[in-house]
């Protein structure tokens, strides 16, 4: 089933001489449960493209649509009811806010929504992110990995239906690293989740179901594969 389409979608930062097409006429479908890797050198266009799709960042032009529903298309509130429910974005540079401690961080989407907090959801996850004692730090007082596994709990603690990673691995060594994906395909597989993964390495685009590469904006390269591992 189509899950997810992108269409003719643009993004342009700028004017003048400043002027960027960051995302230049980008389409794409994508199926519920699929595993994608988006690849690409820096500037391409790969964190403006996942922004777009997670309803962060408006585009200039095109349609993001997510089950059926045209994402821009509703007003700011339902917007943000749908970003805090349905997609859950690990930002490359973690978000996490500085005043609040780890369950806070992770809890937020929810706290926010009203919902009561599932606390055998946060148990699982602060285990499997290895974050039981650091439950009360605050962001300053971890280190970079553990920042990005707060981030990664806060993605993942709603059970979203898209789980958009842009560059999770990214401060972390290729154990800690893969471990993080091992996380990220667990839940994925568990909950049915689409999962869209930006990355640099290809052992991690390997275990993808398909590889789309960006290059100045545009899709230039899109490939199913058989995954590894
Ligand atoms: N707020 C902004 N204002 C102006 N230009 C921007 C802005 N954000 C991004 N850009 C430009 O848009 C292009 C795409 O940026 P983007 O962050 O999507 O790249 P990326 O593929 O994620 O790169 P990286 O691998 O370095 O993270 C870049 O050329 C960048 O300079
Ligand atoms: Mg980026």
């Amino acid at each position: 089933m189509e899950f997810l389409k992108v269409e003719d979608l643009c993004k342009v930062y700028g004017r003048g001489e400043n002027r960027v097409a960051a995302l230049d006429h980008v389409s794409l479908s994508v199926e519920q449960g699929d595993f994608i890797a988006i690849v690409g050198s820096s500037g391409s266009g790969k964190s403006t493209l996942l922004h777009a799709i997670a309803g962060v960042d408006i585009p200039t032009s095109g349609r993001v649509l997510l089950n059926g529903q045209d994402v821009y298309a509703q007003s700011s509130e339902k917007l943000a009811v749908f970003r805090r429910r349905q997609v859950g974005l690990i930002y490359q540079f973690h978000n996490l806010i500085p005043t609040l401690d780890v369950v806070e961080n992770i809890t937020l989407p929810i706290r926010m929504d009203r919902r009561r907090v599932n606390r055998e959801r946060l148990e699982e996850l602060l285990e499997l992110l290895g974050l039981q004692d650091r439950r009360n730090h605050l962001p300053n007082q971890l280190s970079g990995g553990q920042q990005q596994r707060v981030a990664i709990g806060r993605a993942l603690m709603n059970a979203p239906a898209v789980v958009l990673a842009d560059e999770p691995t990214g401060s972390l060594d290729s154990r800690n690293g893969q471990e993080i994906i091992r996380l990220l395909k667990e839940s994925h597989r568990k909950y049915r989740q689409t999962l869209v993964i930006v990355t640099h390495d290809e052992t991690i685009a390997l275990q993808a179901n398909r590889i789309i590469t960006i290059a100045d904006g545009t899709v230039v390269r899109d490939e199913r594969q058989v995954p590894l591992g």
